[in-house]
């Protein structure tokens, strides 16, 4: 980013990329074969060792200067986009772990991520140590001289817990293991892993960076070797790559980005307040209350609170009646949209684990989990509030 703010990079990242004809709006280069002015350099820019594209699977144009936008918003050397959220954790965690490695995880993760480390890293020899809760201590005894990587999502789903990013890489980089973060909940805009000490950062694109709902896409930054590992190893043989247009529309979205989070932490803040006034809300989640059990670490380690809470009713019975009287909230599950998203947890995201995981992940059957869009702050408080009568 160099000396210029955050909200001026996101307008102006990656559109250095070669545009053609002066156009302000990085062009959807819809090619996914790429031809050479000469065999040596095809052979150079096939090994990687001159930048270039010959192949959509390995990169394209378009696909660069989402990149390159990426790696400045997050400070990271290097970045890589993908097809998903779920390929860019997959590819990250398979570019720095190899059979018979361990791996050190939060035990709150999103439940495609748990599911990624019980049901496919697991079975192919991967050691997972599951942390119960977020802090350090928990870590420390879990980390041992052969632990890899140590995995965290920061601010967590759906209770938006935090881990501590610059303690737990000290430690963790003390035993010579990796630290990645999920900071899809954040944004750089709120929080910058790299500059903690963590070593690579993954976001699902799909929500807060794309931010209309309208595309799946993904992306890890951070240590270029780690990156170029995931880029000529993972990618290359795992293959999910990201359509040119999908990035096209990551890279419109990050041009809002600032607007959009400073809007969404603002109205998240007030919103989660006037819940935690309201006599039918036993429990609100979010960071930015002053009684988060981590709103000093939430202090210190972020800029922002973002734009994610949710909030407890009496049972799932009420839960389920709230959600069916919004008006202006939308009943659905991923976040990080325009619009304002509702949940109820335990039967979406949550859906998958057992009772005692559920309540291990302290993810209780009133648990209402929600992404606060871009309405008027009064009118989804209106909203909520006429919905919290009938329950
Ligand atoms: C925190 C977090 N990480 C990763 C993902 C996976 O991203 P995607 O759906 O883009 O594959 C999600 C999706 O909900 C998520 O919430």
């Amino acid at each position: 980013m160099g000396d210029r703010s955050f909200a001026t990079a996101t307008v102006h990242a990656g559109s250095r990329a070669e545009s053609g004809f002066g156009a302000l709006s990085v062009p959807i280069s819809q090619a996914s074969v790429f031809s050479f002015p000469s065999a040596e350099v095809a052979a150079r820019i096939h090994d990687g060792h001159e930048p270039g594209f010959f192949y959509g699977r390995m990169g394209t144009p378009t696909q660069a200067a989402l990149e390159a936008a990426v790696a400045e918003l997050e400070g990271g050397e290097a970045a890589l986009a993908t097809a998903s959220g779920m390929a860019a954790i997959t590819l990250a965690l398979l570019a720095c772990l190899e059979p018979n490695d361990h791996l050190v995880a939060q035990g709150a993760l999103y439940t495609s991520t748990a599911a990624l480390l019980e049901e496919f890293l697991e079975p192919i020899g991967i050691e997972v140590s599951r942390v119960n809760g977020c802090v350090s201590e928990d870590l420390q005894s879990a980390l041992r001289p052969d632990t890899r990587v140590v995995y965290l999502e920061t601010p967590s789903n759906p209770l938006l817990r935090l881990s501590d990013i610059k303690d737990i890489a000290k430690r963790a980089h003390r035993v010579g293991a990796l630290v990645i973060v999920d900071s899809t909940f954040a944004t750089p805009y709120n929080q910058r892993p790299l500059e903690l000490g963590a070593d690579l950062v993954v976001h699902s694109a799909t929500k807060y960076l794309g931010g209309h709902g309208d595309l799946v896409a993904g992306v890890l930054v951070g240590r270029q070797d780690i990156v170029e590992r995931a880029r000529w190893r993972m990618m290359r043989l795992l293959g999910p790559a990201i359509a040119p247009f999908n990035a096209w529309l990551v890279l419109r979205g990050l041009k809002t980005l600032a607007v959009r989070m400073e809007r969404q932490n603002a109205s998240a803040l007030e919103i989660a307040r006037f819940l935690a006034e309201h006599a039918k809300v036993p429990a609100v989640h979010h960071p930015g209350l002053e009684t988060h059990p981590q709103h000093a670490l939430a202090r210190r380690q972020m800029t922002g609170f973002g734009g994610m809470l949710s909030f407890e009713v009496a049972n799932a019975a009420k839960a389920r009646r709230l959600i069916d009287r919004v008006e202006l909230c939308s009943r659905a599950t991923s976040l990080g949209d325009v619009a304002t998203l509702i949940q109820h947890s335990s039967s979406l995201t949550q859906a998958s684990l057992s009772e005692a995981q559920r309540k291990r992940a302290g993810v209780t059957e009133g648990l209402i989990r929600l992404s606060v869009g871009l309405e008027e702050v009064d009118d989804i408080v209106e909203d909520l509030a006429q919905a919290l009568e009938a329950v």
